[in-house]
């Protein structure tokens, strides 16, 4: 009998570098608030957001991810002709075909790396780390180029009150590869369908075509807060579980930059230490969806309130409803 052979690869992985860009505009309080009839202390109060970063025209998800790319590249030490996949998560890339990562990697230098995009919401970025982490481990890749990349304000009607004063633009970026020793732990990950309808674009691609207006984000605000809240503790807890550690072992903890009462609140549910080093972008970067957890990080370690070598507890969640979380060493 012919018996087949299958791939196999390194036992550990790591994320070997690290980068973020945000949108280059300071967008405040009082420059969202008039449309909406809110307030800068109500938002301050209710979301913990001081200002959101938002891109220019003339920049777009390639462009953010591009940056991002080639920070994270550089942090590795490597350079695009060494990757061998890339996956951009995002929602807010214009085109369904071709995926945002093939033009990326194009862009890099990182031809022919297999390259596909992600639609996983702000859940994006640690879909990605968990499947990239399996690529390497399974001997499908060496080294994999992960982007959480978001121009939010795209898909922002000004006027609406459930989310669009919370978005703004940015991408994060990791490069993953193999490691003598045990760098992510398992992925938590999962999905809830039913609750499809909590955040959505208003409309479809054929009805904007029909309507001549481009669709927008909109959500059922404390639906999603409860569920976020909630339900999320325990994929964290989890995640912990299955890395082999407990809450005590954390320095890091960087959920997804939703709102600041639901990342207090998982602080609580989860019985992390005060001394627990908390990613808190949000105040000044807003919701940048897939691009929040990567970019809480660079912001941690470029402030040093966290260090390379830390553990740090990363969990995404939104739209789909989607959700993972995983225990990384920083790199
Ligand atoms: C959106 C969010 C900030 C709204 O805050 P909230 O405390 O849940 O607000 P509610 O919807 O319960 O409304 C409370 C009051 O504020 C008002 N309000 C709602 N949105 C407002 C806004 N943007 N500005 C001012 N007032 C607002 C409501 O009208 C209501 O007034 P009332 O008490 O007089 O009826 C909050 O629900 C949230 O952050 N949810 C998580 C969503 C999220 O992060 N999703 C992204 C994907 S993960």
């Amino acid at each position: 009998m012919t018996t087949l052979q299958q791939a196999s690869g390194p036992k550990y992985t790591r994320i070997l570098g690290l980068g973020g860009v945000r949108g280059e505009n300071v967008v405040t309080n009082d420059d969202v608030a008039g449309p909406i009839d809110s307030s800068d202390e109500w938002i301050r109060q209710r979301t913990g957001i001081v200002t959101r970063r938002r891109a220019g025209a003339d920049t777009d998800v390639l462009d953010l991810s591009e940056q991002a790319a080639r920070l994270a590249l550089e942090d590795a030490g490597l350079t695009g002709a060494d990757l061998d996949a890339v996956i951009v998560s995002t929602v807010t890339y214009f085109n369904q075909t071709p995926a945002a990562a093939a033009i990326i990697a194009d862009r890099l230098g990182a031809t022919p790396a297999a390259a596909y995009d992600i639609s996983a919401a702000c859940a994006g970025y640690s879909y990605g780390v968990g499947q990239a982490d399996a690529l390497v481990r399974s001997g499908l890749a060496k080294h994999v180029l992960v982007i959480g990349a978001e121009k939010m304000s795209d898909f922002i009607d000004p006027t609406d009150r459930s989310i669009s004063f919370l978005l703004g633009d940015g991408a994060g970026a990791v490069v993953i590869g193999p490691s003598e020793t045990p760098g992510i732990g398992p992925t938590i990950w999962g999905s809830d369908g039913g609750r499809a309808s909590l955040i959505t674009q208003t409309h479809s691609l054929p009805e904007a075509a029909r309507t001549g207006t481009m669709p927008t984000l909109r959500q059922e605000g404390a639906s999603v807060f409860k569920w976020a809240v909630w339900q999320m503790a325990p994929i964290a807890l989890e995640a912990i579980k299955a890395a082999g550690l407990t809450p005590e072992d954390i320095d890091v903890f960087v959920p997804h930059q939703a709102n600041m009462r639901i990342i207090d609140q998982m602080i609580k549910q989860l019985g992390l230490p005060e001394s627990v080093v908390v990613g808190r972008d949000i105040a000044d970067t807003g919701n940048t969806s897939a691009a929040s957890i990567p970019l809480a990080i660079e912001r941690l370690l470029r402030e040093g309130e966290a260090k390379r070598g830390d553990i740090a507890l990363q969990i995404g969640f939104g739209a789909g409803l989607v959700y993972a979380a995983q225990v990384v060493v920083l790199p």
